[in-house]
């Protein structure tokens, strides 16, 4: 998964397409690269270039390769931020990539699948090839037939920006299976592959639809073969920025009382115990047919459907499976009429959940979205949902969107149920309120540091809960692993004695999420047998439980919320123990090694 983007419009572009880069870098960062026009030749009053600058590893080396170097006004500039598929990180294989006559220069997010067989055939036709990307195929087969015709000869995805030395106010674009945006604005057209590298720059966007393609160029934009449609931006630069935190998985962290509100919010009312979701108005009717649910996601977004489908069976008595996309994906299963399946994605534009979508949209189900990012192909595929508008997260570990995820999927159970239970009532004014808990929690991230200390000595984690917490305690683990690289392991408590039990002792802590609720007292018979084998415990556990006290060795107390609300509180103090545990150990909080914030390829 990687970043890229470009400038066509009447300012230097060099400046304008590194400062993009920045904001895109999170995408992807082992090596990046700058193509532009860089002066105009003073006898022929040609435009010279483009100049290509690559770096190895993050964008302060390419920032150091660059500097001095001038952008020729009025002409195009694309640049790369890249995250490895094909090929190792080196300057070689960064983007951008090139032609035999070096006269085609493109940068590209996705993945050609049918590489081999068309470098084969290139090469074949006298083509020479200098890295091993799949990507550096594009640049000989737009060379060979046009960029037109050879996008026609490409399997795989692609989000791509392309300029010409013989054309230098001129970028080629195309978008299939990556995302891509234009940003357009007083005769100055910007490309990326995220619009929060626009905020600020433009307020007006075209979200690249899959197979639009077309040229940008100071005369203006030609798309096709689909019309394109201008929409407003809808990014507040500010929220892009990381304020006064030293990490936006901190400030994310800290973000969490308020999206958790901007997910309810003009979407609840107490007074009437009622919730509405304008994003599933067009297909009430369909809804009121429905009688089985399907879940698919990746990740932290699987984690949080685990969650929703307790949800979902408890508050509006729907059966509802839970599938990994990945696996769904590939799965020959029953298919349904009476089902519709939800597709949950901060990003969405996750390769394997879109996959899996695609396959439902085909198979005629209906599809409904939980999506954050807005215009993202899964919003845009389904076809009804419900956005998280938690803002962007720029933190690779998803935190704040999986707090907005629980608040959005509560809304839903209790808008697909047929019933009025006490419980929804109890459920609507806790979900007012919930944040101020969160609020306090947050107040209290001293305690956790603390703790992050204390544990620092330790490589293996088990993490434990049951119920509504089962899947909290797996998406703890999961924050632990991707922020400090040690393992752990989420676990249902019940099945503790089935295994796991064995790789208790003094050497092997378990964090385990034993706040009071209908399987409290398991949970402490958990805790006990840990205690008899010499397992060093970190409870989470309800305000005021004295007994917890006294049988583990760390306790953390969040307040007490109703049952099916507690991951939304339970996680904070999970996701603040594996930020301070990766600070500790010295570590890219915000970049984790191997990890990209949107997993667009397979
Ligand atoms: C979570 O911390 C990870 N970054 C990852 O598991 C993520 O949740 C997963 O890739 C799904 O992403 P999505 O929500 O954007 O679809």
């Amino acid at each position: 998964m990687c970043g890229i983007t470009g400038y066509i419009g009447k300012k230097e572009g060099l400046p304008i397409v590194f400062d993009n880069l920045r904001k895109l870098e999170y995408r992807g960062y082992d090596s990046a690269g700058v193509a532009f026009f860089n002066a105009v030749s003073s006898i022929k009053h040609q435009v010279l270039g483009p100049k290509v600058i690559k770096a190895v590893g993050k964008l302060d080396n390419l920032e150091k390769a660059i500097r001095g170097a001038k952008s020729q006004a009025a002409t195009a500039a694309i640049a790369h931020t890249r995250w490895a598929t094909h090929g190792i990180p080196n300057e070689t294989n960064a983007h951008p990539h090139t032609d035999c006559k070096k006269e085609i220069f493109l940068v590209h997010n996705g993945i050609v699948e049918n590489y081999r067989e068309l470098k084969t055939d290139l090469t074949k036709h006298g083509h020479h090839f200098y890295s091993d990307t799949d990507t550096e195929v594009l640049a000989h087969l737009i060379e060979e037939f046009g960029p037109e015709l050879a996008l026609k000869k490409v399997v795989g995805a692609y989000a791509l920006a392309v300029i010409f030395k013989k054309e230098p106010e001129k970028i080629f674009v195309a978008r299939l299976g990556s995302p891509l945006v234009i940003g357009v604005g007083g005769g100055e057209y910007y490309v990326a592959s995220d619009p929060t590298a626009l905020a600020g720059l433009v307020k007006k966007v075209v979200y690249l639809k899959e197979g639009q393609r077309g040229w940008l160029s100071l005369s203006g934009m030609k798309i096709g073969p689909a019309r394109p449609r201008l929409e407003p931006l809808e990014i507040d630069p500010e929220q892009s920025r990381r304020g006064n935190y030293k990490h936006f998985m901190m400030k994310e962290i800290a973000e969490g009382p308020e999206v958790l509100e901007s997910a309810i919010r003009g979407r609840l009312s107490v007074r009437r115990n009622s919730v509405k979701l304008g994003g599933l108005e067009s297909v009430t009717d369909q809804l009121k047919r429905i009688k089985r649910l399907e879940i698919l996601a990746c990740g932290t977004s699987y984690y949080a459907s685990l969650i929703g489908k307790l949800l979902f069976e408890e508050l509006a008595d729907i059966p509802t499976e839970i599938a990994i996309a990945s696996e769904y994906r590939y799965a020959k299963r029953p298919v349904s009429s009476q089902s519709a399946a939800i597709f949950v994605s901060q990003s969405g534009e996750t390769a394997d959940t879109l996959a899996a979508l695609r396959k439902a949209n085909n198979q005629g189900l209906l599809t409904l979205g939980i999506v954050n990012a807005v215009g993202s192909s899964i919003a845009r595929e389904t076809v009804a949902g419900v956005y998280n508008h938690a803002g962007p997260e720029i933190g690779v570990a998803s935190t704040k969107a999986f707090i907005s995820q629980l608040g959005v999927l509560s809304l839903m159970a209790l808008h697909l149920s047929r019933q009025k239970l006490k419980l929804h009532k109890e459920i609507i004014k806790e979900l007012r309120i919930l944040p101020f808990k969160i609020e306090s929690v947050i107040k209290n991230s001293g305690a956790i540091k603390t703790l992050a200390k204390k544990y620092l000595q330790y490589d293996n984690f088990l993490y434990l809960g049951r119920g509504y917490n089962y899947p909290a305690a797996l998406e703890g683990a999961l924050k632990i692993k991707e922020i400090s690289y040690v393992h752990a392991e989420g676990y249902a408590g019940g099945e503790m004695k089935h295994g796991p039990i064995a790789l208790i002792d003094k050497n092997f802590p378990t964090v385990a999420l034993a706040t009071q609720n209908r399987v409290y007292e398991k949970m402490i018979s958990n805790l006990e047998e840990i205690k008899a084998r010499s397992g060093p415990i970190l409870a989470i556990a309800t305000a005021g439980d004295k007994k917890m006290a006294k049988l583990a060795d760390d306790v953390f107390y969040v307040p007490k919320t109703i049952e099916q609300l507690e991951p939304i509180l339970n996680i904070v103090p999970l996701q603040l123990f594996a930020y301070y545990s990766g600070i500790l150990r010295g570590y890219d909080v915000d970049k984790p090694r191997n990890l990209a914030k949107s997993v667009t390829v397979e």
